[in-house]
C-alpha cells in the first residue's frame, strides 16, 4: 500500500481514465476525492471504493468550484490534498471551417483553463509539503492531427503550461508529471472517429502509469510519461 497516508483529488473521475485513476489510487491505499459534474454517477463509484473515497460535484471551468473542492477535501479528511490529478477533459473533431466558437471555447475552458483552475485552487496546499500534480495530456498535445485542431490546441497549451509550472514548483517539492496518452478506449471518442478498440489502450493502462509516477521515491520524478498502444499511434 504505497499510497497510504496520501490525500488525492481526481478531476473527471465519473468515467474513463479519471475513474480508473481514482480506483488505482484507492487500491494503493490513498484517500480519494472523485470530482466531476455528474454527482449521481460519482457517488456510486465512490461508494464502491469504500470509506476512503468520496464524491464531489464540481466544474473545472469555474475557479470557485475548484476552490470549494480544495476546502472540501481539507474538511473531509482533516488534511489538504497532496496528490492532484487534472484529468477532466472533453473532445470534439471536425474541420476548422465548421468549428463553432462555442465548441472551441468549451474545449479550451475545460481542457486548458480547467487545468489552470485546478492548479491555482490546489497549489497553496500542494506547496505545503512534498506533493504530486499530474496532468493527463495527450499525444494530440505533441503532434497535430487534421480535424482535431481545437483539441490539439488545448492539449499543446496544457503541456506548455505544465512544463513551465514544473520548473517553478520543482524547488518547493511539487512533482509535476505530464502523462502523454495515446488512444484510450473511453466514451470521449466520437463514434465515427474511434479507432479499433482492440488496438486501443484501456483506462487502467494510463491509471497504472499514474500510480507508478506518484508512488516513486521522493528523489525520482517521472516528469513526462508517454503511454501508447503497442500498435503505435492509431
Ligand atoms: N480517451 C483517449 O483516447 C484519451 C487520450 C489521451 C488523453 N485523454 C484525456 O484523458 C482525459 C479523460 O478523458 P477520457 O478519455 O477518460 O474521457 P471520458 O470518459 O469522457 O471522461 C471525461 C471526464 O471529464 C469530466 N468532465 C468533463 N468536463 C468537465 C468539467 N467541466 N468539469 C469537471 N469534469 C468534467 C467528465 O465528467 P462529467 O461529465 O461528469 O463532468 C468525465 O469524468 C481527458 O483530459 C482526455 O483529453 C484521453
Amino acid at each position: 500500500m504505497l499510497l497510504t497516508g496520501r490525500h488525492a483529488l481526481v478531476t473527471g473521475a465519473s468515467s474513463g481514465i479519471g475513474l480508473a485513476i481514482a480506483r488505482e489510487l484507492a487500491a494503493g491505499g490513498a484517500r480519494v476525492a472523485l470530482m466531476a459534474r455528474r454527482l449521481g454517477v460519482l457517488k456510486e463509484h465512490a461508494a464502491a471504493l469504500g470509506e476512503n473515497a468520496f464524491a464531489l460535484r464540481g466544474d473545472v471551468r469555474e475557479l470557485r468550484s475548484m476552490q470549494i473542492a480544495a476546502d472540501h477535501v481539507k474538511k473531509k479528511w482533516g488534511a489538504p490534498a497532496d496528490l492532484v490529478v487534472a484529468n477532466a477533459g472533453v473532445a470534439a473533431s471536425g474541420p476548422v471551417a465548421e468549428l463553432a466558437p462555442e465548441t472551441w471555447n468549451d474545449l479550451i475552458a475545460t481542457n486548458l483553463t480547467g487545468a489552470f483552475h485546478t492548479t491555482t485552487a490546489f497549489l497553496p496546499d500542494l506547496l505545503a509539503g512534498p506533493s504530486d500534480l499530474v496532468f493527463i495530456a495527450s499525444i494530440a498535445g505533441t503532434q497535430h492531427f487534421p480535424h482535431w485542431a481545437a483539441y490539439c490546441a488545448s492539449k499543446f497549451g496544457l503541456i506548455g503550461f505544465a512544463r513551465s509550472l514544473r520548473e517553478e514548483v520543482r524547488p518547493q517539492g511539487v512533482r509535476v508529471t505530464i502523462v502523454v496518452a495515446g488512444a484510450v478506449d473511453t466514451g470521449i471518442w466520437p463514434a465515427e472517429k474511434k479507432p479499433d478498440p482492440a488496438k486501443m489502450l484501456r483506462p487502467e493502462d494510463v491509471a497504472r502509469a499514474v500510480v507508478q509516477a506518484v508512488s516513486a521515491p521522493a528523489h525520482v520524478s517521472f516528469d513526462e510519461v508517454r503511454v501508447l498502444p503497442a500498435a503505435g499511434i492509431l
